[in-house]
């Protein structure tokens, strides 16, 4: 397991992110309201930069061209930007198909004041 210091907790404040390179795997570090997540920058589906996308809650089913939003689990969301699947911040887990559609997620941790991604 590799242990990567990203930056001090305060230059990633609450509703930011960063996008690092560690290990030659672009990873996108999340601050979500003091709590940190890490996921992979690759959407499963066709490779876009996952770690690009919006930060919300999940849509409810509607009609095409309809968009209707949910604050369930707000802020726990990411969204591809190119085709739009939702994936949880926090294990990586597809919405639709969490047992088969998942983008790895890392452990991070604050460590004396550092936010420290550990990947294997
Ligand atoms: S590439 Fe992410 S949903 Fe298609």
């Amino acid at each position: 397991m590799s242990r990567h210091v990203i930056d001090r907790a305060e230059e990633i404040p609450p509703g930011t992110r960063r996008v690092v390179d560690l290990d030659g795997r672009s990873i996108g570090v999340f601050n979500v309201e003091g709590t940190f997540y890490a996921l992979r920058n690759r959407c499963p589906h066709h490779g876009a930069p996952l770690c690009e996308g919006p930060v919300s809650g999940t849509m409810l089913p509607s009609d095409p061209d309809e968009y209707r939003f949910s604050t369930a689990r707000e802020h726990q969301i990411i969204r591809c930007p190119w085709h739009g699947y939702e994936f949880r911040l926090d294990d990586g887990r597809g919405l639709v198909k969490p047992e088969t559609s998942r983008v790895k997620a890392y452990r991070v941790e604050v460590e004396a004041g550092d936010v420290v991604v550990y990947t294997r």
